[in-house]
């Protein structure tokens, strides 16, 4: 972020891109740009009988769009239109990346601004709960960013580790939350076992209809805290997908997934990319979303547990000092082409 010219200016685009991304989630979760993709050129009351929304919304919406510079406005036939080029940014279907879904996390940390101003003042924490739609569109998030390049890009990242589960292995997947990871690799490795924990009940619920819906006899889903892992049992593969910074008790928590992995087993852990001191994150391309999210979320929910509170710029310093002090040894963190958001830290047990 440059801000060296004028900074009057500078804030005075903060507060429209502030205010837009709040009209992206709302595109987004009412479905107006997936309808507007399949239109011509239209006006305010046919987008709005087309997406089945009150006008008068639509209109106020579509104003904030223009002015946005979002969709394009025709004032003289007054019909608005969302061209291909943007679309790919903004719609379920047909997408390079929805950006639109993604801004939904800004309505969701804006839930609990009265909660977090008192722990701001009075320490402590935010427990789950208060986060109405959290599993949805971490879900949502983590399916763009994780899970569709999991099983071509992510998981050769560790060697050998596609023949094995080809083979048929024993695969944890701990904070699953509504686990499409764990049902995609279920459904793509059929001679292979996958169990899903979390402490959620709704992310659990929704975990094992999908499995149910995509015939995945080979995914089971529990409730359950990854802190009361029980050692006798052993996996050959445990992940976990942005689900450490956020525990209580991380250190608990990566020696309790330390001590259920079989001899040779292995670590898989997606984590924020970044690094440990925040003068190495000045250049980060989203640092000023990330440290929000962890302030927001992160922090406070581990807070309100007592826990560390960590947060997602933990980075990656800290988090190979925590794997080497629970007893990993040969730590690999890789990265992929393209993705600046996320590292993949590859911890053997032996
Ligand atoms: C940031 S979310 C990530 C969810 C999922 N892995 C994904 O990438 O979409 C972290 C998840 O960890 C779960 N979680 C937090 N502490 C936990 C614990 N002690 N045991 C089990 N799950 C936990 C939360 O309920 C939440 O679903």
């Amino acid at each position: 972020m440059n801000n060296s010219g004028n900074f009057s200016q500078y804030l005075t685009d903060i507060i429209n891109a502030g205010s837009l991304s709040l009209m992206l989630s709302i595109g987004h979760r009412t479905k107006i740009f997936d309808v507007m993709t399949q239109l011509p050129p239209s006006t305010v009351h046919e987008i709005a009988s087309k997406s089945n929304l009150n006008e008068r919304y639509v209109k106020e919406w579509l104003g904030a769009m223009v002015t946005g510079r979002i969709i394009e406005y025709d004032s003289r036939s007054n019909k608005f239109s969302l061209s291909k080029e943007k679309a790919q940014y903004l719609t379920r279907e047909n997408c390079v990346y929805n950006f639109a879904a993604s801004m939904q996390w800004i309505p969701v940390l804006s839930q609990v601004e009265d909660e977090i101003v008192n722990c701001f003042n009075n320490g402590g924490g935010i427990s789950y709960s208060s986060y109405n739609r959290f599993h949805q569109v971490m879900a949502e998030e983590s399916y763009q960013t994780v899970v569709v390049a999991l099983i071509d890009h992510i998981l050769p990242l560790v060697s050998n580790l596609v023949d094995k589960l080809n083979n048929g292995i024993n695969v944890l997947d701990i904070g699953c939350g509504k686990g499409r990871a764990v049902n995609v690799m279920a459904n793509h490795f059929k001679s292979s076992t996958f169990y899903g924990y979390d402490l959620s009940k709704e992310a659990i619920s929704g975990a094992t209809r999908d499995a149910q819906m995509m015939g995945n006899s080979n995914a089971f889903f529990k409730v359950r805290d990854i802190l009361g892992l029980n050692f006798n049992e052993k996996y050959d593969l445990i992940t976990a997908f942005d689900a450490i910074h956020d525990q209580p008790d991380p250190y608990s928590a990566l020696k309790s997934i330390y001590n259920s992995l079989d001899d040779k087993g292995i670590f898989l852990m997606q984590d924020i990319l970044a690094s440990t001191p925040l003068k190495d994150n000045i250049e980060h391309p989203l640092g000023p979303f990330l440290y929000t999210i962890s302030c927001l979320h992160c922090v406070s929910v581990s807070l309100s547990q007592n826990g560390a509170g960590l947060g997602a710029m933990w980075g990656k310093e800290k988090a190979v000092e925590m794997l080497n002090d629970v007893g990993f040894r040969n730590i690999e963190v890789k990265k992929l082409p393209h993705d600046f958001q996320n590292y993949y830290y590859i911890a053997y047990k032996n």
